[in-house]
């Protein structure tokens, strides 16, 4: 089946989104702009995405000005946006790009290159540098899924998904404009071609989809039942002085939240804790107050993290052991969205 270009595309000229990292609609958006946004639009939403890209353009407006940055300066930056390997990818192919001294422009060269994957080698290349090649992400596994009528579930069906889905941009008028058409592509899975209810009528691909024939769109794709998140606990502290500064430690480069910061605390473990155990990982202080329990979901578990605080009394910051970290103001730490869970709850019933 050759999927008709001319009828995306021009739905894509009347109904595109205007976002920060695309260009205006004659001219096509920088390398850096299009790599930096695909790798923050990995696993976290547009509206997500949007203020921390526009932040990382402002002070870093070039890929030099982002490799010659400290590495917790860009950290500092990219918390709360999750998936924190990234960051650390983001910064070493920064560094590889200025030594190189511009983007490489095929998928093969670009993928070489750390936290570029086969989906983000393609994003980059035909978004950036019009080669025409189809991006698969999730929004283009589904479209295909139903254009397709593919019934079998995800991820055993992905192989034949990324068949197909390379033939998406057979027709020669989309290999014309490679960089609209994957951009056409994403646009089309996020406003029509949504997860539960997509919208067919208005859809370009209305009349050849399969699945909108089959009347079974909205059950597309199907997937493997989920295995169950596993649940892990943890206890933090957190303390502050006098001067609102608090006590953060940085957690061991590699792993998990690897070189972001955190209040010190337990390790995370498939067993909660008693209180007793849990002081043994806090500092030596007294009057801990219970300020309660804050829930995150990661990819792989969810965690239960019990949360109790102090105040310091006057001049004791010097008596605290430095294996549980060292007092900072909250503006210069790269807090990730577990520990801000446990400072709103402190702040908000320290009111
Ligand atoms: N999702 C992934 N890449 C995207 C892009 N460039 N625009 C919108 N959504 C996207």
């Amino acid at each position: 089946m050759i999927l008709n270009a001319t009828e995306l595309l021009r739905w894509y000229d009347t109904h595109r989104r205007s976002l920060p990292w695309r260009g205006s609609d004659k001219q096509r958006p920088s390398p850096y702009a299009v790599w930096l946004s695909e790798i923050m639009l990995q696993q976290t939403t547009v509206q997500a995405v949007i203020p921390y890209f526009e932040r990382f353009l402002t002070d870093y407006p070039t890929v030099q000005a982002l490799a010659s940055a400290p590495l917790e300066d860009v950290l500092q930056r990219w918390a709360g946006l999750g998936y924190y390997a990234r960051a650390r990818n983001l910064h070493a192919c920064a560094q590889k790009i200025a030594e190189r001294g511009a983007f490489p422009q095929t998928v093969e060269e670009l993928q070489t290159l750390p936290g570029i994957g086969a989906y983000t080698a393609r994003a980059v290349a035909a978004i950036a540098f019009g080669v025409p090649v189809v991006p698969v992400d999730g929004n283009v596994e589904r479209v295909t899924a139903r254009l397709f009528a593919v019934e079998d579930p995800i991820p055993a069906a992905r192989p034949q998904l990324h068949r197909y889905a390379a033939t998406l941009n057979d027709d020669p008028i989309a290999q014309t404009r490679p960089s609209d058409f994957a951009q056409a592509l994403f646009d089309l899975g996020s406003s029509i071609c949504t997860p539960r209810s997509p919208t067919c009528l208005p859809c370009p691909w209305r009349t050849p989809c399969k699945a909108q024939a089959q009347g079974i769109a909205a059950t597309l794709p199907q997937r493997a039942p989920k295995t169950a998140r596993p649940t892990r606990y943890g206890v933090h502290f957190i303390v502050a002085d006098h001067q609102g500064q608090f006590l953060l430690r940085q957690r061991p480069t590699k792993g998990l939240l690897g070189g972001m910061d955190e209040f010190p605390g337990t390790e995370w473990r498939s067993t909660s804790w008693s209180a007793e155990e849990a002081f043994h990982h806090a500092p030596a202080l007294s009057n801990w107050t219970l300020y309660g329990e804050v829930t995150h979901i990661f990819s792989h578990f969810t965690l239960k993290v019990t949360v109790y605080g102090t105040p310091l009394p006057r001049n004791r910051n010097q008596v605290i052991d430095t294996e549980f970290g060292t007092f900072r103001l909250l503006k210069t730490a790269a807090l990730p969205g577990i520990m801000t869970k446990c400072l709103k709850l402190y702040k908000t019933s320290a009111e």
